[in-house]
């Protein structure tokens, strides 16, 4: 089995963690799915209201400074590790990737997880990835393999460049995903053409806008998680819906 996978990414507090995680519970409902949290100052947890004790990158550190000491297969070694951090919840399954590299060379390290790391995400149907706000992963390559790529801006200038310059850099390293772009925070019409277009002119698959919703502020204020926020069936979440559908039009498109 191959999973479809969509790592959503964008400008910093563009509303890259609220979308993966609304993403990831519509779309646990179509099959088993992984959600990735790549974002070293992690929150997805957070978003479903979970906490996670031990992280991807707690299992690097243990292997990087104790390699010669691993008896046996390194890689089954590496893999039943991965499955002791995953945290099964009730409808998918989620790994935190956790704290960046500490000193010294990690090629071998990263060889390995990465290798592991593409076996294991076979088990799903989906897998989600929120990544951090920049383009370290896309330069360290660490998320090989991605097959849909969304990108979420606000209608800012700067969260429009960042979606520019992402593209970009995937035709430099070569990374073949098709890329989407989600307007996030769009408070007027006006806004939401400005990115419709900007998406036409850039080769992003427009997949729709999300107002500016003071639902979402408030859960976010009082604790609540993305849960809770569906259950209120705001402007968010029903506006969601319809992103939803095209990203599932998009894939079967893509995939057909
Ligand atoms: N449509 C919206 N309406 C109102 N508030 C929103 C909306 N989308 C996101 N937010 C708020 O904006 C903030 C940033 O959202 P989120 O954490 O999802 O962004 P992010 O891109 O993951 O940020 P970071 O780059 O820090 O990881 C949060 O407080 C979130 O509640
Ligand atoms: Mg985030």
């Amino acid at each position: 089995m191959i999973a479809i996978l969509i790592a959503v990414t964008g400008k910093g507090g563009t509303g890259k963690t609220l979308v993966s995680a609304m993403l990831v519970l519509h779309l646990c409902k179509k099959g088993s799915l992984l959600a990735v949290d790549a974002d070293p100052d992690s929150n997805l947890p957070e978003a479903f209201g979970v906490e996670v004790e031990r992280t991807l990158g707690d299992i690097r550190e243990i292997f990087q400074s104790s390699r010669d000491e691993i008896k046996g297969d390194k890689e089954i070694w590496f893999e039943a590790k991965i499955f002791e951090v995953v945290k099964e919840l009730d409808n998918f399954d989620l790994l935190v990737m956790g704290r960046p590299e500490g000193e010294g060379c990690y090629c071998y390290t990263n060889n390995i997880l990465r290798a592991i790391l593409k076996k294991f995400m076979r088990h799903y149907d989906f897998v989600v990835v929120d990544c951090e706000a920049g383009l370290e992963h896309f330069s360290r390559k660490t998320i090989a393999g991605v097959n849909y790529l969304i990108v979420v801006s606000d209608t800012s200038r700067k969260g429009l460049r960042t979606a520019e310059r992402i593209s970009e850099l995937m035709e430099e390293l070569n990374i073949n995903a098709r890329k989407g772009l989600i307007g996030n925070k769009v408070i007027d019409k006006r806004s939401e053409n400005l990115i419709r277009e900007f998406a036409e002119n850039s080769g992003f698959k427009f997949l729709g806008s999300l107002p500016y919703d003071e639902k979402v502020v408030e859960c976010e204020m009082m604790g609540k998680s993305v849960v809770d926020l569906m259950k209120t069936n705001c402007s968010f979440v029903r506006e969601f819906e319809k992103i939803v559908k095209n990203l599932e039009s998009w894939v079967v498109l893509c995939q057909s």
